[in-house]
């Protein structure tokens, strides 16, 4: 099975960029050598992850990184997006760890001699713990501590990087480590989510004030993850529950960087609810960006509910991946043409999309046409919002390889790379060798 793009599309050409993602705690390993973190915490306490399992070798890419490098470079992909685990990078007393620099440096070295651009995302979830223990997304002070942990390790890096993405999907640290309480930290309560969410804005934009002057030449942005948010029914207030749910999962995130200010869905939450804005806040949240990276796996669907904003529908006989997330490639091209129509963005970048699926291996090999089948489908709908004028620059892979998928442990698999746990070998699924023809297709 093949993946191909009409003749005509701008993703067949050399000049768009296509790579395959990872994250630092979902990869790693090698805990020993860097500080604890707020994944490290909440995978010892009971019932969190449904294999009970962590962080503590997951890929062991701490020590097969070489081996890593050597793969993504066999998939012909332009570009590599990797996170940079903060707990590595530096010490209890907020000064370099220089060990844990110079396993990045060599990295990027690598990656840069195999002519792979390295789109790094400063924080993908990996709160040191003792930063947590102050009170984490909760407390001002991290997004401060978060500066001057940029400041230090973008000097530290020099000009080995072609892109800094600030934070990953500040939806997922805010809402659910901070609200639903289903990641880490796992604090729950509807009075904590929307004050994460603002430290974690806080902190992106004064880390892209960091990023213009320690890495002018760098792309800098943040990445964003987008449920698009539907009505059950065409009933009015249907139609204004997905609204609201859409303001409070999607918009929440986009609107404060783009247009300075919340959704006026903030007037209808409790006062115990609302973030501590203060002064200014806005103003550097709101710090230009280079490159907008956005997420996108599945949508959801809304109804109106009697005591809250919206109620969730879960998805019923539909296709859905194994993870339980719709397959539904339209909601993609319509919310980059929605988002498109409602801000003035900056050049935007894929900077995950992807699926898990119940992958079986036989005989050294990987049939997942399912997964083909999601790439292909996908890749049509960023090929239509770019036709729909949007200005996609580039798309990854979610992702490179299996890995700990957060609270499912190793039970999901989303890599183009078949991951053996036992071993640590890595098999290219027949998606990465769809993946591989269809990038080196390109003129
Ligand atoms: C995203 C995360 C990424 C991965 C995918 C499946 O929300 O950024 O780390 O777990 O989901």
């Amino acid at each position: 099975m093949k993946i191909s793009l009409p003749n005509n599309s701008k993703m067949n050409s050399k000049n768009f960029t296509f790579g395959v993602a990872t994250a630092s705690f979902q990869i790693e390993g090698g805990v020993d050598e860097r500080l604890p973190c707020i994944w490290d915490t909440f995978c010892d306490k009971d019932g969190k992850i449904v294999d009970r399992s962590n962080g503590d070798v997951a890929c062991d890419h701490i020590n097969k990184w070489q081996q890593d490098v050597e793969l993504i470079d066999s998939l012909g992909v332009d570009a590599y997006r990797l996170s940079i685990s903060w707990p590595r990078v530096i010490k209890l007393d907020g000064t370099l760890n220089q060990s844990g620099v110079d396993f990045y440096i060599n990295l990027l070295d690598k990656l840069k001699n195999k002519n792979i651009k390295t789109f790094v995302t400063l924080y993908h979830w990996d709160l040191p713990q003792h930063l947590e223990d102050k009170g984490g997304w909760l407390n001002r002070a991290t997004a401060y501590a978060f500066e001057s942990y940029v400041n230090l390790i973008t000097k530290a890096l020099g000009n080995r990087v072609d892109s800094y993405a600030t934070l990953n999907e500040p939806f997922c640290s805010a809402f659910l480590g901070y609200e639903a309480g289903i990641h880490a930290p796992g604090i729950k309560g509807k009075e904590f989510g929307k004050k994460a969410a603002h430290h974690l804005l806080l902190a992106h934009g004064l880390g892209m004030r960091v990023l213009a002057k320690n890495s002018p030449n760098s792309q800098n942005g943040i990445v964003l993850n987008f449920t698009p948010a539907y009505p059950k029914t065409d009933s009015s207030a249907d139609i204004i529950a997905a609204q609201k749910a859409d303001d409070y999962f999607n918009q929440w995130y986009i609107k404060p960087i783009m247009d300075g200010a919340y959704p006026e869905l903030l007037n209808e939450l409790p006062q115990e609810n609302h973030p501590d804005i203060h002064e200014g806040d806005f103003d550097i949240i709101a710090t230009q960006l280079n490159f907008l990276g956005i997420n996108y796996y599945t949508r959801a669907v809304y109804e109106t509910d009697n005591s809250e904003l919206f109620k969730e529908v879960p998805p019923k006989d539909v296709a859905i991946t194994d993870i339980g997330w719709e397959i539904y490639p339209k909601g993609f091209s319509h919310l980059l043409v929605s988002l498109n129509e409602t801000y003035t963005l900056p050049p935007i970048y894929i900077t995950e999309n992807g699926a898990a699926m119940a992958d079986k291996i036989k005989d050294h090999e990987v049939n997942d046409i399912d997964r083909i089948a999601y790439y292909q489908s996908h890749l049509n709908a960023v090929n239509d919002a770019i036709e729909q004028g949007v200005n996609i620059k580039g798309y990854f892979a979610w992702s490179l390889m299996d890995n700990f998928e957060w609270a499912e442990g190793y039970t999901k698999r989303f890599g183009i790379v078949y991951v053996d746990y036992q071993t640590q070998i890595r098999t290219i699924k027949a998606s990465g060798y769809a993946y591989k023809n269809f990038i080196n297709r390109r003129t």
